[in-house]
């Protein structure tokens, strides 16, 4: 391959309405090389297809995060593409359910998505990232911070995720390896919610869902900030949460 542009590494790549697409796209925009990653080979093609049409350099590679194969596989299929200079790790699964009436498959899958797909990753991005370091962060959730009735298993995968995102941020600063963490403090305004649940959606209206653009911003902030002053962490919410 002659690509030799730096590239953005994404796992938990949906639909182009979606966080992991519009992270795909904030990253084109910083002229990396976009390597879309997750589990639907169509929609990813429909990502790398819409971002080809904007100028921007992507390819797809279908991966399930919580598979160690698919994520050693990912970060070699890259260094063939090019130099990590970011990795972003978004994937993740939200059902609610009640402790009492919780398969023990159903809370050990919820885990496997929420916290042990971004160790795979995480150790992965650490090991490919070049001697001059790179960024890597993880995409949280209100969960990340508080328990909260009838979302305990993803409340305590979100949670650990983040636990592991700050000791990665510790372990490998000097390193030259910028960890982050963002904090998504209520519902996202793409698929997810407007079509999976479109009167919730309504009630909240434009005004009381984070928009995407503005969520991926924050994401090319932590990747633009210079080695004296790193950012760990970002929280985002509306002016209308409840928090
Ligand atoms: N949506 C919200 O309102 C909201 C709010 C707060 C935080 N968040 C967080 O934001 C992130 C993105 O969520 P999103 O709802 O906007 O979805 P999204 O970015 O559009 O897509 C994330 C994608 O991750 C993929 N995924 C799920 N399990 C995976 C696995 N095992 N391996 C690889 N990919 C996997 C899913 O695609 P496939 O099913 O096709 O694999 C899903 O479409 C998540 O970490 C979520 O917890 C979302």
């Amino acid at each position: 391959m002659e690509n030799t542009r730096a590239v953005a590494v994404i796992l938990g790549v949906g639909p182009m309405n979606g966080l992991g697409a519009a992270l795909c796209r904030r990253m084109g925009q910083e002229g990396l090389h976009v390597i879309a990653a997750g589990r639907t080979a169509d929609a990813l093609d429909g990502v790398v297809s819409a971002l080809a049409s904007e100028g921007i350099a992507a390819s797809a590679f279908v991966a399930d995060a919580t598979k160690e194969a698919d994520v050693v596989a990912l970060f070699e299929y890259s260094q063939a593409v090019g130099p990590l200079s970011i990795a972003i790790y978004n994937a993740g699964n939200n059902r609610p359910g009640k402790i009492v009436d919780m398969e023990a498959e159903y809370f050990e899958a919820t885990w496997r998505v929420g916290c042990f797909g971004g160790f795979l990753f995480g150790r992965q991005a650490v090991k490919t990232f070049g001697a001059e370091g790179g960024t890597l962060i993880f995409t949280g959730a209100s969960a990340s911070l508080r328990g909260r009735a009838q979302f305990g298993a993803f409340n305590s995968a979100k949670g650990a995720l983040r636990n592991l995102a700050q000791a990665m941020a510790k372990e490998y600063a000097g390193d030259g390896i910028h960890v982050g963490h963002i904090v998504i403090d209520g519902p996202i305004n793409g698929d997810k919610i407007t079509e999976g649940f479109p009167e919730y959606a309504e009630r909240l209206g434009e005004g009381g869902m984070i928009n995407l653009e503005q969520i991926a911003e924050s994401y090319a902030f932590l990747y633009r900030q210079p080695r004296t002053a790193w950012t760990f962490e970002l929280d985002l919410r509306t002016s209308q949460e409840r928090w």
